[in-house]
């Protein structure tokens, strides 16, 4: 009997949405109902790449806005083969921002690269089959511990990066065809509420048919 590939689920949202309590708990529940599952996270700190990425955001050095674009897509791309290897030895990757918050983080900037510029170096990283996006309001963001400790924490620019990722996800709609939607979960509830839906949704795509293969590159 062949393995089914494992599913590759990326959870998207702005800075404080929950995303990171809520991937770990995702995990810890998916592993205990026998669903072999794997953390990953972007940006991968824990590499020569990642390490200048949190230095970036901790505000110890500065980088151009494009060079550290790349760097975070670079990141993405040094962990391909992890993410190929893990599906098809049949575990699952919930994956705590991916290829999204690259696109969307930047284009958010002020004066800074291109928003069709800062979709290409994603093209070609494997495409996930599951994409949430857990949304935040402003006043629970801002009420959540540790705002503001980050380069990006900033009420103003996370606003912006909201915007950003509405036009991507527009954009995606309209392209329609192989891209599967996004699935939006309010973030702003209790914490176990949400964790509930967020597990319903992927176990029903665990349980899903999948092509055999590897997954698809971004487009
Ligand atoms: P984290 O708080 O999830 O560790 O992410 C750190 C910050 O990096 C967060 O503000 C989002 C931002 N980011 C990018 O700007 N580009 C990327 O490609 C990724 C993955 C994150
Ligand atoms: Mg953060």
């Amino acid at each position: 009997m062949t393995t089914k590939r494992g599913l590759f689920v990326v959870l998207e949202g702005m800075d404080r949405a929950g995303k990171s309590s809520q991937c770990r708990r995702l995990v810890d529940h998916l592993n205990s109902i026998g669903h072999r599952t794997e953390l990953m996270r972007f940006p991968e700190r824990d590499s020569a790449i990642g390490s200048l990425i949190g230095q970036y955001l901790g505000r110890k050095i500065e980088l151009d806005d494009h060079a550290v674009h790349l760097l975070f897509s670079a990141n993405r791309w040094e962990f391909r083969p992890h993410i190929l290897d893990t599906l098809a030895s049949g575990v699952n990757i919930v994956c705590d921002r991916y290829a999204y918050s690259g696109i969307a983080f930047t284009a958010a900037k002020a004066d800074g690269p291109d928003f069709h510029w800062c979709c290409q170096p994603e093209v070609g990283l494997p495409a996930p089959d599951l994409k949430i996006f857990l949304s935040v309001s402003p006043e629970a963001q801002a009420s959540r511990g540790g705002f503001g400790a980050e380069r990006y924490e900033v009420a103003d620019f996370q606003r912006r990066v909201g915007e950003a990722y509405a036009r991507l996800m527009r954009l995606e709609d309209q392209a329609g065809g192989s891209c599967p939607a996004w699935l939006t979960i309010n973030a702003d509830g209790a914490f176990d509420e949400v964790q509930q839906q967020l597990a319903k949704a992927v176990v029903a795509a665990i349980d899903c048919p999948r092509s055999a293969g590897p997954p698809a590159g971004l487009r």
